[in-house]
């Protein structure tokens, strides 16, 4: 077995078979070669299955491995140009970096390097990586999102389901001459998700016709003991995005499992319930939806709370501002409106048998503020203790400002008495059932 560098783009494959005779006596089995890569990539590749795929290495790392005697070929060997094209052992699937046409580097022959260049420094480039968990609806709609807003230089994609997640990623990859350049790998081996800044948990269970997101709970608890300890192992510097319903109690479940500050473990919360309330008010306006600003806070679903109070439009607080005209606004209206926005999940899901795009925008619009450091407010799901009275350590949406590194600060935004009361009763729903979680 070897390390081999294939032309100038510094990506390594492993190989064994015909080319064990020339074996590196250092890198004599796979467990020696995946023992090196990891020490030598930063633990990335500790699983030996995983070595014998396409490898990417620095050129700072091609340098550290010379430097302790592995051996780094920076020219293509020709049995290693022979075996291009057939990079993981013992599988048909083709490299996509190379191509060879009657014993010619394509890529070599079409592409010169231009004069007196240096090799190219991968670690000078940020490359952002966004992982998504389950690769269903809302996993796919999520991640079609992110590649088309260029949100993301490489996407992992994982699922249990290895047939669906090769499927999904050929789907997607087969689009590439109509969408921004983004690296999409897909395996349900957690390794592929490593250094990803963002993950997002959208696997499990979803809501049947009916069912209250609550009572989704239980069966989603156990997806998540399996799913959250490989995130972290993978990646311990990520913030978690968790979509998977209930949402709120899924995310104080991540905190707990994640061991990470509560910053970086945010739900999708009421952001979705805020763009429907929003589009509802801006449709009976007939004005643009970005130009009404409100939020609904407290859960994601059932109890959760519209916070009439600030609504404003195009920066005129509308409750006032009728008052003030003496136009009474009628406390049903309000209830009505609110209603269609809880229930507007459930109607989607009897009509269509899910939701989608609505929750991928939605998520696509957190990750740019997370990722692009936009310092929006988004209503999202945070550790809401010590907010508006709340004692209990319960997640719920507050208008919260997000960052890189998660989130900034929550939002002092005046409640009513009575919006404050709300808010007071949809986190004691939610403790309660947090409370019950075999957490
Ligand atoms: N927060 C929100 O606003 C919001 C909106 C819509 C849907 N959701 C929730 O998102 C979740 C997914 O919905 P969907 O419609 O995509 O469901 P889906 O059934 O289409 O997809 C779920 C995917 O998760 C995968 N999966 C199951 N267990 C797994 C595990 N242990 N590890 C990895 N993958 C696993 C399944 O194979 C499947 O591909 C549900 O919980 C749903 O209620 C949340």
């Amino acid at each position: 077995m070897r390390i081999g560098v294939i032309g100038q783009v510094g990506s390594y494959h492993l190989e064994t078979s015909s080319l064990r005779k020339q074996c590196n006596p250092k890198l004599r089995c796979q467990q020696e070669a995946a023992a090196a890569l990891s020490k030598y990539n930063k633990g990335n590749f500790t699983n030996p299955a995983v070595c014998f795929r396409e490898i990417s290495l620095s050129w700072s790392t091609q340098k550290k491995m010379k430097r302790n005697g592995l051996e780094c070929r920076a020219e293509a060997t020709g049995s290693i140009r022979a075996t291009a094209a057939s990079i993981e052992v013992g599988s048909s699937e083709r490299s996509p970096s190379s191509l060879e046409i009657a014993g010619a580097n394509i890529v070599e022959t079409m592409f010169q390097p231009v004069l007196d260049a240096g090799p190219p420094d991968h670690s000078a480039r940020r490359v952002s990586k966004v992982t998504v968990v389950g690769v269903g609806n809302v996993g796919m709609a999520c991640a079609q999102t992110i590649i088309t807003q260029d949100l993301a230089d490489q996407i992992a994609l994982v699922d249990i389901s290895a047939n669906k997640l090769r499927g999904e990623m050929l789907d997607l990859q087969h689009a590439a001459a109509f969408l921004p350049r983004a690296d999409i790998v897909a395996d349900t081996d957690y390794a592929i998700t490593a250094h990803s800044d963002i993950c997002i948990v959208t696997a499990g269970a979803r809501q049947r016709e009916g069912e209250s997101r609550l009572a989704l709970v239980e069966r989603n608890v156990s997806f998540f003991k399996q799913i959250i300890p490989e995130l972290v192992k993978y990646s311990p510097n990520a913030i978690l995005l968790i979509i998977s319903n209930p949402v709120d109690a899924l995310t104080f479940v991540a905190w707990k499992l994640s061991g990470f500050p509560s910053n970086r473990v945010i739900g999708s919360g009421t952001n979705l319930d805020s763009s429907r309330f929003r589009w509802l008010m801006a449709n009976r306006l007939q004005v643009n939806a970005h130009n009404v600003h409100g939020y609904i806070v407290g859960e994601h679903g059932d109890t959760s709370v519209p916070l009439w109070s600030s609504v404003n439009v195009g920066g005129v607080p509308m409750i006032q501002f009728l008052q003030d005209k003496g136009i009474l606004v009628e406390k049903d209206t309000l209830e009505e409106l609110h209603r269609m926005v809880v229930d507007g999940a459930y109607e989607v899901i009897k009509l269509k048998g899910y939701t989608s795009w609505a929750i991928g925008y939605s998520a696509a619009s957190l990750v740019k503020s997370l990722l692009r450091d936009q310092r929006r407010i988004h209503p999202v799901s945070v550790c809401a203790k010590g907010f508006h009275g709340i004692e209990d350590e319960v997640f719920l949406s507050l208008p919260a400002e997000l960052g890189r590194s998660g989130i900034i600060g929550i939002l002092n935004i005046p409640l009513t008495e009575e919006e404050t009361q709300k808010l007071q009763a949809s986190a004691k729903a939610l403790a309660e059932i947090q409370r019950k979680l075999d957490i």
